[in-house]
């Protein structure tokens, strides 16, 4: 077993679009081609990577993202800012899956990560990056969620925190934000709209931009979902991994982290087919996967209770597009009734209390099925992004007893 020290193969961004590098050792955002600037990706010498890291090297490390450092971008090990992330379990759902037709059904947990969502994810990786770089504030808008878990990798790491949420965002996101020490701010409209507010603050008082895609390593937490799911079924990636898109930024993720592994050489040539699934009241990506386009247009009225999907436009949305386009994917719109369904069927059949996001998947999972795109025997992947917990949920009205009465 090898007894070398884990270190980064990280050498450099690049922009997808006009291929311009840049360097990873200075700050950088988007590239300044198109408009408002294309996201860059974070690129490694993987040929390099290829000899000197291997399996086996996986079997001593600790269970969390961190066991991947030679494909995360951070080059020291002080500045790794971490709360054990990751290696969330990938759950048989047996009985759901005999139910509704897929008996080989699996469920990927990310309700039991630190903040109880994917996002700490971005977020350790993003906040390590930025303490790497020497950024002391920086500014992000949020559907609530990354806001939380950036809020609090962010005071472990000693970076001031702006964040920006609309007033609808989930209740308990903004105690995380508080209680961390961030400076919350809410907006009376949709995060296109914190966009804009953090946008200005950004060129006002030099914030670092932590928006979506707008640094480049949140992306590199989220592609470990992937790198796991293939870790987890023993380097056999499964038929088909159902994705709750927003920003998109996870489904980018595990489609650049299965690339990487293919490069490498750790998983063979056959690619899960991935599903982008959104709200019915919010769905931009079906609507340009529908009419086959590479860019979605502006959602009016966004508007879905699986708040963390509620994303009008992503900036990322060409990227999110081609993920789908390049593994014969496809994109699903589901109505928030279904949702609350879906949540209730999880819950009571499979003991597991997942976000509204997460069971969306399910309903869409539904769907495919129903339409044989997806078969009996295939292994079918649903991300649950988030824990049902942090959100809203009507228990009807339980009976009211008196000490002495029965049951
Ligand atoms: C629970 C949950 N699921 C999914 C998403 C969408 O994430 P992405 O930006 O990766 O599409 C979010 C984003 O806020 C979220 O909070
Ligand atoms: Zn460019």
């Amino acid at each position: 077993m090898s007894q070398r020290k884990p270190s980064s193969f990280v050498s450099h961004l690049e922009c997808p679009k006009c291929n311009k590098t840049y360097s990873v050792d200075e700050v950088n955002q988007l590239c300044d081609c198109g408009t408002p600037g294309t996201p860059l990706l974070v690129r490694y010498d993987l040929k390099k990577l290829k000899t000197e890291w291997s399996k086996s090297d996986l079997l001593t490390r600790e269970p969390s993202l961190w066991r991947y450092r030679e494909l995360l971008p951070v080059k020291s090990d002080e500045n790794v800012v971490s709360l054990g992330e990751g290696m969330t379990p990938l759950i048989p759902l047996k009985k759901l899956g005999e139910k509704v037709g897929m008996p080989n059904l699996l469920l990927k947990d990310e309700g039991t990560i630190p903040s109880g969502c994917f996002k700490a994810r971005g977020a350790a990786v993003g906040i390590s990056k930025a303490k790497e770089l020497g950024i002391k504030s920086l500014a992000m808008p949020t559907n609530g969620n990354a806001g939380g878990a950036w809020s609090l990798y962010a005071a472990r790491a000693g970076i001031e925190a702006n964040i920006v949420m609309p007033i609808k965002a989930p209740k308990i996101t903004r105690s995380e934000t508080a209680i961390a020490g961030a400076k919350l701010y809410l907006v009376d409209g949709l995060i296109s709209d914190a966009g804009k507010i953090v946008g200005r603050a950004v060129q006002k008082n030099n914030f670092f931009d932590a928006s979506t895609l707008k640094e480049p390593y949140r992306i590199e937490g989220k592609k470990t979902m992937g790198l796991e799911i293939a870790e987890q079924l023993d380097w056999e990636v499964p038929d088909v991994i159902l994705y709750p898109t927003g920003g998109g930024v996870g489904i980018i993720g595990i489609y650049k982290g299965l690339k990487e592994l293919q490069e490498i050489g750790w998983i063979g040539e056959k690619m899960p087919r991935l599903v982008a699934v959104q709200a019915t009241g919010c769905a931009p990506i079906v609507k340009a996967w529908e009419e086959n386009k590479k860019e979605s247009d502006m959602w009016e009225d966004a508007d879905t209770l699986a708040f963390g999907i509620n994303v009008p436009k992503a900036i990322g949305d060409f990227l999110v597009l081609e993920s789908i386009y390049e593994t014969d994917g496809c994109a699903v719109a589901i109505d928030d009734e279904t949702i609350v369904k879906c949540q209730e069927e999880i819950a009571s059949i499979e003991g597991l209390f997942v976000c509204p996001e997460g069971a969306a998947n399910l309903a869409a999972a539904k769907k495919l099925r129903e339409d044989n795109w997806i078969k009996e025997e295939e292994k079918v992947v649903l991300l649950n992004t988030g824990a049902g917990i942090k959100y809203p949920y009507d228990p009807g009205k339980p009976a009211i007893l008196q000490p002495d009465e029965d049951i």
